[in-house]
Formats: C-alpha cells, sequence, structure tokens
C-alpha cells in the first residue's frame, strides 16, 4: 500500500506531479501513473468502501433525494424501456457492490461481473455463494423490488434471480486494450449486448485522457449497437477507499462525460445529473454530483 505524505498517499502525490505544468493533458498518462493508481488500490478495504458509500445517509431508501435511490431508478428506468436488451450483460468494476445489476438482472439471461483486485471478487463471490456479505443488500433488493411493481417480500427471489443468472466473477483491467484475461470464453465473440459500470473510470484514471482510453478499451467488449449504462462522479478529486487512504479520481464535468463518450465511439442517449444535498457530503469524499449516461455503441 502506499504511504502517507503530506495527508495524501506517494500514489496520490505522483499522479498530481503527472497532472502538473510540465505535462500536457492531452499528452497520454504514463505507464508509472496508472501502476501509481494500481499501488494505490492494494489498500481498499472492501467493508469500509461499502460502510462510507452504501448506508445511509447516501442510502436512505426513505429519501427520493439520497443518493442509492436515485441510482437505483436510473438504472431501473434504462433496464425497463425496453431498447436495452440482449442476452449478457457486463458490469465493469464491480467493487463489492450489486446494487447495479438489480434491474438488469431481470432482463439479462447472463450477467458477468468484474473487479480489478481479488478482495472483492472475493466479497462477491460470498454473496453469490450463501449471502454472507460486508452489506446486508436486502434493503436494497426490496426497493429494486417496489421500483418494479413487486411486493418488497419478493426480495428473496430477486437475490435468487440474481444468483441464477451471475455466470462469473472475473479480473479486469480498464487501462488494458484488452480489459478481461486472454483465455476467458465468458462473452460471445461479438461482444457483450450491454455494459454497465458506475464509479470505475473515473477512479481508476490519473487524467481525462486515460479516462477516454479506458472507455474505448471497455467498448471492445461491446457489440455493436450494444447498450453502455455508465454511472460516474462529477467534480471528484478523492475518495477513501479505506480509513485514511485517499484514492484520486479524475474531477470531471457533464461537458467530459458527453465529450469522452462521443470520442469513443458512443452515441448519447441520456445523460442525467445528480447534485448532492449538503447532508450526503459526508467526508468521505469531496463529490460535487453524479451523473447517469445511457449511450450506444455505433
Ligand atoms: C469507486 S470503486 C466502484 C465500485 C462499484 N462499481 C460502485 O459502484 O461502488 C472503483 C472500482 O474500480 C476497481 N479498479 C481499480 N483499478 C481498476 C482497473 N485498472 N480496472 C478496472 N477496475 C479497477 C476497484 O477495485 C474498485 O472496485
Amino acid at each position: 500500500m502506499a504511504g502517507e505524505k503530506d495527508g495524501k498517499t506517494e500514489a496520490s502525490a505522483e499522479l498530481s506531479e503527472e497532472r502538473g505544468e510540465t505535462r500536457k493533458s492531452e499528452e497520454p498518462a504514463s505507464e508509472e501513473a496508472l501502476e501509481a493508481m494500481r499501488v494505490c488500490y492494494q489498500g481498499f478495504d472492501p467493508a469500509a468502501y461499502l460502510q462510507f458509500n452504501y448506508t445511509p445517509p447516501r442510502a436512505d431508501f426513505q429519501r427520493a433525494d439520497s443518493i442509492v435511490p436515485w441510482k437505483l431508478t436510473c438504472l431501473h428506468r434504462a433496464f425497463t424501456e425496453g431498447d436495452v436488451r440482449g442476452e449478457v450483460l457486463v458490469d465493469v468494476g464491480s467493487g463489492p457492490t450489486l446494487y447495479q445489476v438489480l434491474s438488469g438482472c431481470e432482463v439479462f439471461g447472463r450477467v458477468v461481473l468484474t473487479d480489478f483486485l481479488e478482495v472483492n471478487r472475493c466479497e462477491l463471490q460470498h454473496w453469490l455463494a450463501d449471502g454472507s456479505s460486508s452489506l446486508d443488500w436486502t434493503p436494497y433488493l426490496e426497493y429494486v423490488c417496489q421500483l418494479e411493481g413487486r411486493q418488497p417480500s419478493e426480495s428473496s427471489e430477486k437475490a435468487a434471480r440474481l444468483r441464477s443468472v451471475v455466470s462469473d466473477v472475473l479480473p479486469i483491467d480498464v487501462h488494458r486494450s484488452c480489459p478481461l484475461p486472454p483465455d476467458v470464453v465468458a462473452l460471445p465473440t461479438g461482444g457483450a449486448d450491454c455494459l454497465v459500470s458506475c464509479f470505475c473510470l473515473e477512479s481508476v484514471s490519473p487524467d481525462v485522457a486515460a479516462f477516454t482510453r479506458a472507455l474505448g478499451h471497455i467498448s471492445s467488449l461491446l457489440r455493436p449497437a450494444g447498450h453502455l449504462l455508465l454511472i460516474g462522479a462529477l467534480g471528484e478529486s478523492y475518495y477513501l477507499g479505506a480509513p485514511g487512504l485517499r484514492i484520486p479520481v479524475v474531477p470531471l464535468d457533464e461537458a467530459q462525460v458527453c465529450a469522452s463518450l462521443r470520442g469513443s465511439g458512443f452515441q448519447l442517449q441520456q445523460l442525467s445529473v445528480y447534485t448532492l444535498p449538503a447532508d450526503m457530503r459526508v467526508g468521505v469524499d469531496d463529490v460535487a454530483g453524479v451523473f447517469f449516461a445511457k449511450a450506444r455503441k455505433l
């Protein structure tokens, strides 16, 4: 794990230098900057991350302006509009979370989860095996059941559905032109029918150019005309991946997200923005807002 240096991790300081005056933002991030990011992630603590981001007030199901209900509602709408369909859904950079596939698992016959870190893949595998997890996903399952017009008591059926359709939990590195391991046969030859990715690309990229390139890399996993549902942070420069571990994030604005999608061969179909209410700023990051983008691969 990277050490502390003036309240920042060394990886964070190194990345700040990478973003400094001597380097133009359009130049590719160096392999050293990407490696510093990978090193930084070695200190990621799934249980702490879940506690920081997926409990109240950020996951308050009684409040319509809470961030998690907003995300679940965006995903529910996208997966029920009728045009996002097919057989295989891939979640890029799942982390230790499952909320992002709770709607998609009803539409797709096969769901592939992915993450860079083994600790996160283990967290997901535990839940898939026996429901054990650092976070109780029941309120999430109940909330999405309600969005679908079902009774909250049907959450155990939804959990069973999710377990039955997740076929793989794979390692991934979005900075590689082929992000999945070469021997993986989980995807159809032409690519998946849909990708979902939440808070991954901007949280692992040293600058906007790296974010855009990562978008291009994950596009290679998607078939032409397939959909990308992308959720991410706006105006964020760091988040806590563990107590005291500030993971640098490339601060994005809406225009940059749109330009990166266009530049990576996507047609933007919808962009929604959520602004964080003051009481959701709980000291675990400096995020200003969240975007939800629905895009189609050209
Ligand atoms: C901010 S978390 C997002 C987790 C989850 N998707 C969510 O919505 O909360 C960023 C995730 O990116 C993963 N990650 C780190 N480096 C990566 C890389 N090079 N390629 C793909 N994922 C990476 C981390 O392990 C972590 O799970």
